[in-house]
């Protein structure tokens, strides 16, 4: 059991700035770098199959050079199990994915797609990669993905955050308060099916510190953190735009200034 939860960032969005404008630059193994210099515990990138952002070339980068592991999200389709196959990233995590979506829509139907998960997962396991769900937060998700022996689940915190954040109107804090309640009780059932507990998905500086204090209690009675591992990207990134703005800022001046 982990007792101080880890940060894995996802630094697809700095793909996408980049894809804007089809520019070498950011480069991303520069911004892991910065990530991994100031704590994080993984970079995570999700591989799209319309490749919106992440390109294959920029996991295989990643594997390569990377000194914290890599964590691959992929839809569970025969093109990307054989990606990961060859690229091999420490974790791969399996997510639903529509087309036409701006960002990841729900969980992983593992109910639905119980078979061909399944063999996604057992695939991904006998190349030496482990697997997270990415699901929703329901008993019966977490119940499935201990029989399909998944190694962790990644709990969706969308509606959770969402909440928190006030856009659901005025049922915004009941909201809040039953859907952080929902991922406490599969974060727990999920520990005890023996999978690890990873929460990703709408998390800000803020609605954060709420799922960080969920407790669980360890083998000695201990309580200990009920997530072991957050995934963040888009508030980080958008965080990253602002407080590095004064330098970027500077560092144009002087070049025009002192060329
Ligand atoms: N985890 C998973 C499985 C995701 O699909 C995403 C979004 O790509 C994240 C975590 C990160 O979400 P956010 O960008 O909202 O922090």
């Amino acid at each position: 059991m982990t007792y101080q939860p880890r940060l894995g960032v996802n630094i697809d969005h700095i793909a996408t700035l980049r894809q804007l404008r089809n520019t070498p630059y950011p480069d991303l193994l520069e911004a892991a770098r910065l990530c991994e210099a100031a704590g994080a515990e993984q970079i995570t990138v999700h591989l799209r199959e319309d490749r919106r952002h992440i390109q294959d070339a920029d996991v295989k980068r990643l594997r390569a050079e990377l000194r914290v592991p890599l964590n691959l999200e992929m839809a569970a389709t025969d093109e990307m199990v054989r990606i990961a196959g060859r690229i091999r990233p420490d974790w791969a995590c399996l997510v639903p994915e529509k087309r036409n979506e701006v960002t990841t829509e729900g969980g992983l139907d593992v109910v639905k797609n119980k078979k061909r998960v399944e063999l996604a997962v057992k695939k991904l396991q006998k190349a030496g990669i482990r697997v997270s769900l990415f699901v929703e937060p329901s008993l019966e998700a977490m119940a499935v993905a201990s029989e399909l022996e998944a190694d962790a689940v990644e709990l969706h915190t969308g509606l959770f955050c969402l909440a928190a954040q006030g856009a659901l109107g005025a049922r915004s804090p009941r909201k809040s308060e039953t859907e952080l309640e929902r991922i406490r009780k599969a974060g727990l059932a999920a520990r005890k099916q023996g999978l690890h507990v990873h929460a990703g998905h709408g998390f800000d500086y803020e609605n954060v510190r709420r799922a960080a204090l969920l407790e669980v209690k360890d083998a000695h009675g201990q309580p200990v953190p009920l997530i072991e591992e957050y995934n963040i990207g888009h508030a980080i990134v958008c965080r990253a735009a602002l407080v590095g703005m004064e330098r970027a800022v500077r560092e144009m001046i002087s070049a025009i200034l002192a060329p």
